[in-house]
């Protein structure tokens, strides 16, 4: 692939891990994944979801980790540089066409983050029931204009960090970003589940009901847990590109998917110990957190007011952060793409794919309002591009990536990039390599056949 010579490399280990992280660690955890829980039952859900983690997601990692380090190029040339001449190709392609698509929706919830921090640092979150919290979001994400300006401007600050490029606008951000995260999350789940009512969120958490489990619960899990660790769309592969050699790429994808885990698992403990304890139906939906979480600060802190305060901008801005380093990571994609693949310029790359996101998050965004009478299979736009994009695009392409390196890629080149070129020893190879060719493809397909009714369990 072309500019291999000017290739920037994350400065360390830890940047390349933080970096990772950033990427796997957003929305996916904080705002989809109680969401999705909430919808399929709670903790059986989560159970399912641990399994796709271990199952798929691990091994998947490490195999885009692999195919992008071993390749030295995006994604979308990856698969050209170590199979050149024939169709995986297409793969690399597709996975920056998902990646995209995620992009332009992606943004608008981001958007939403930057309303409620400005909501809560202006007192607009303060003293208003649970039924004004519902109203006020319906119709801040209905009308037209407002999402619109957020999404503009969630959309420039993500520019701008990419076009400062990799070492220091990515790793910088996340080394920054990623640690304040973490802190916050575990403060915040500790007030949740101090609140009165919180053990039946607890047990909703940790209590599974297998007789709720269908098919549409393993689809929801999988398509969750490639969407939170970033997974299928080669976003990993394409961060991977600038490991160095010494970056372990077994304990890279540990260290990932143990974050990114107790992120989700975290975010669950802070969302649903409030919604019940304010009586918030669980399946309320994609408005989960932004109806929830006022709430739990004002009825928390009820006799202290200024904590209230603090702890709802605290949170808004931990969202806006956490989904900001994934944005930065959705973009690279396409924008390494577009400068490697035609060699347009980062900063002119970067632009195109701005503009592209901007149009999809536009459609998306009202999708909610204005047109949300416009159904694709009874979805709307926003919903559509989600179920199209996490549920079917992310494992599909993530199943190829399984199948490339376990049967296609030499031996030899996958246990060198494994054992960082014989230089650590790797016992689970064996038994990667076996998962790689059989388990996650077979598993994967499994699901799919499940989910259309031809399979029963
Ligand atoms: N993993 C991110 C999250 O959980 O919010 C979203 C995401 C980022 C999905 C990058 C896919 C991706 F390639």
């Amino acid at each position: 692939m072309q500019h291999k010579s000017e290739r920037v490399n994350f400065g360390s280990k830890l940047g390349a891990i933080l970096a990772a992280a950033g990427s796997a660690v957003g929305l996916g955890n904080i705002w989809r994944f109680p969401y999705e829980t909430g919808n399929h039952g709670g903790a059986a859900f989560i159970l399912i979801y641990l399994g796709c983690v271990i199952v798929f997601g691990l091994p998947i990692m490490i195999a885009e980790f692999t195919i992008g380090r071993r390749a030295k190029a995006c994604t979308g040339g990856a698969y050209e540089t170590l199979a050149p001449g024939t169709h995986w190709k297409w793969v690399g392609y597709a996975g920056v066409l998902t990646g995209f698509l995620i992009l332009g929706y992606y943004s608008v919830v981001a958007g939403w983050t930057l309303e409620y921090v400005w909501q809560a640092a202006s007192f607009g979150l303060s003293g208003k029931t649970s039924g004004e919290y519902v109203s006020m979001f319906q119709d801040f994400s209905q009308q037209p204009f407002r999402p619109l300006l957020w999404l503009f401007v969630f959309m420039f600050v993500t520019h701008f960090v990419i076009v400062k490029g990799v070492k220091d606008g990515i790793e910088k951000s996340s080394k920054i970003m990623m640690p304040l995260l973490f802190v916050l999350v575990i403060l915040l789940a500790g007030c949740s589940i101090m609140l009165p009512g919180a053990e039946k969120g607890i047990k909703f958490l940790l209590h599974p009901d297998f007789s709720k489990v269908t098919p549409d619960v393993f689809l929801g899990a999988m398509g969750q847990a490639f969407f939170s660790m970033s997974l299928g769309m080669g976003c990993l592969s394409t961060y991977a590109s600038y490991f160095g050699k010494e970056t372990r790429l077994g304990h890279t994808a540990m260290s990932v998917g143990l974050i990114d885990t107790c992120v989700a698992v975290l975010a669950g403990l802070i969302i649903f110990p409030a919604a019940f304890s304010v009586g918030i139906q669980p399946d309320a939906g994609p408005s989960l957190i932004f109806i929830t979480l006022p709430n739990v600060f004002q009825q928390a802190f009820a006799n202290v007011p200024f904590l209230a305060y603090i702890c709802s901008v605290a949170f808004y801005v931990l969202l806006a952060l956490a989904a900001l380093t994934s944005t930065i990571s959705l973009h690279e994609v396409s924008t390494a793409f577009l400068h490697e693949k035609f060699h347009f310029t980062r900063g002119r790359a970067a632009c195109i794919v701005t503009g592209g996101c901007l149009l999809i998050g536009v459609v998306s965004s009202l999708a909610l309002g204005e047109w949300s009478s416009v159904k694709i299979g009874g979805l709307n736009m926003f919903d559509a591009l989600d179920y199209l994009t996490a549920k079917i695009m992310l494992p599909v392409c993530g199943m190829f990536a399984a199948v490339f390196v376990g049967w296609v890629l030499d031996k030899s080149i996958v246990k060198g990039e494994v054992t960082n070129y014989g230089m650590l020893k790797a016992p689970y190879f064996p038994v990667y390599l076996i998962v790689l060719k059989f388990v996650a493809p077979i598993g994967i397909l499994a699901i799919f056949i499940n989910e259309l009714g031809l399979l029963s369990w």
